[in-house]
């Protein structure tokens, strides 16, 4: 079955569309990829109604706006590598986060349009994955993590999969595990600090340390590292999800008042991202009583020379892409969601339970039918 994923995560970096041939459970080859960014007016009005007071007029233009953009993306998609949208059958879209709560009552919203993506490209869509396992009692993230153990677990190596988006997330793997036996959860910011600190310094020329060169000719800052470190989140038992609200604009400050220089609060922002998820899994090891080799890295992070330096360092592990297996890094994610769209029409569980924590296996995602009469 052929099926396009469409992620667009917190960083609001854009969106990826990925185009896969699936062929069973944990077999795929990826057909296509493109990724973009926003239009600059449509990232200012999401950040505009992210984790905010607004008005719900901005909330329901966007979720229409944001229908017409994906399917733009996946037809686009399509063009470039020369595949008929005929071709595609399902559309599996994650949608733009504008509100998670990890506390209870727990609760999320994900827009963009499923009515104006399956109108617009003739193809079946399964949008809003994470609804129902938060109704079965979990905090409806990570969802990934199913896509992980089916593809990166082995019988005799521990592994971590690790994504490097807005928000970092890892899945513990120990040797031989099967989807019950891994552990999931958000490791705190991942990119989102360092975004923001190299958005305000440049006047928003740029938006991220491109490979990780600013960090590079900074020193990390230990007193300012610890003082961040110390955040109870790290500590939290999992299942547990962090969201932009705790590392916005008031974070941000905190940080500034160190009075440091720019490339030094890059690379103590890129230390702490890569200690968070050092300590992430030594959490994980020992409620796993597992140990674990090696880190298997994806999302936009990857590209940070600096930071996957110190997490070969911080971690003591061995580092590698995801692309080692055969997954462009960047697309990770949107793979992943087609293959939950995939899941949802065959009626299989796409959640794991020491991820989300839900009661019980889900079937995630509703299906908007694009058939026309
Ligand atoms: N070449 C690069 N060098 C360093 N960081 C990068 C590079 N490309 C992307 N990134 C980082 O990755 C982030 C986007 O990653 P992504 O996996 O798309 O996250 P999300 O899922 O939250 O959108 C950017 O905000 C940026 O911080
Ligand atoms: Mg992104």
């Amino acid at each position: 079955m052929r099926v396009a994923g469409v992620m667009s995560g917190t960083s609001l970096d854009g969106v990826d569309v990925a185009i896969v041939d699936i062929i069973g459970e944990a077999r795929f080859r990826t057909v296509a990829t493109d990724g973009g960014p926003y239009p600059k007016a449509v990232r200012q009005a999401l950040l505009g109604v992210s984790n905010t007071v607004t008005h719900v007029a901005a909330v329901s233009r966007l979720n229409f706006q944001l229908g017409e953009i994906y399917a733009q993306r996946v037809l686009r998609c399509c063009k470039k590598a020369g595949i008929d949208p005929k071709s595609v059958q399902l559309i599996g879209c994650h949608g733009q986060t504008i509100y998670h709560e990890g506390m209870k009552p727990v609760n999320t919203l994900q827009i963009g349009e499923a009515a104006v993506i399956a109108e617009r490209t003739g193809i079946d869509v399964v949008s809003n994955f994470r609804e129902r396992d938060i109704a079965a009692g979990g905090l409806g993230a990570p969802l990934v993590p199913l896509f992980d153990v089916l593809l990166f677990r082995h019988a005799r190596i521990g592994r971590v999969a690790l994504n490097l988006g807005g928000i970092g997330n890892i899945t513990a793997i120990p040797a031989g595990a099967d989807v019950d036996g891994v552990l999931a959860f958000d490791t705190g910011p991942a990119n989102m600090v360092m975004d923001q600190l190299v958005t305000r310094y440049t006047r928003g020329l740029e938006t991220y340390d491109r490979g990780g060169k600013i960090a590079a000719k900074g020193r990390v800052d230990v007193r300012l590292l610890d003082e961040l470190l110390r955040d109870p989140y790290f500590k939290k038992a999992p299942p547990k999800t962090a969201g932009r609200e705790q590392y916005g604009g008031e974070f941000l400050e905190r940080m500034m008042l160190s009075g440091l220089e720019i490339e030094d609060l890059v690379a103590t922002a890129t230390a702490f991202t890569a200690e968070t998820v050092a300590m992430a899994i030594r959490l994980a090891g020992k409620r796993l009583g597992a140990e674990f080799a090696e880190l298997i890295v994806g999302g936009g992070g990857a590209k940070n020379a600096c930071l996957m330096r110190m997490l070969g360092e911080r971690t003591g592990l061995r580092v590698m892409d995801t692309a080692k297996f055969g997954v462009d890094s960047d697309f990770k994610e949107a793979i992943a969601f087609a293959l939950l769209a995939y899941r949802m029409v065959r009626g299989r569980p796409g959640n794991v339970r020491r991820a989300t924590g839900a009661a019980h296996p889900a079937v995630l995602g509703k299906l908007t039918r694009a058939g026309r009469f």
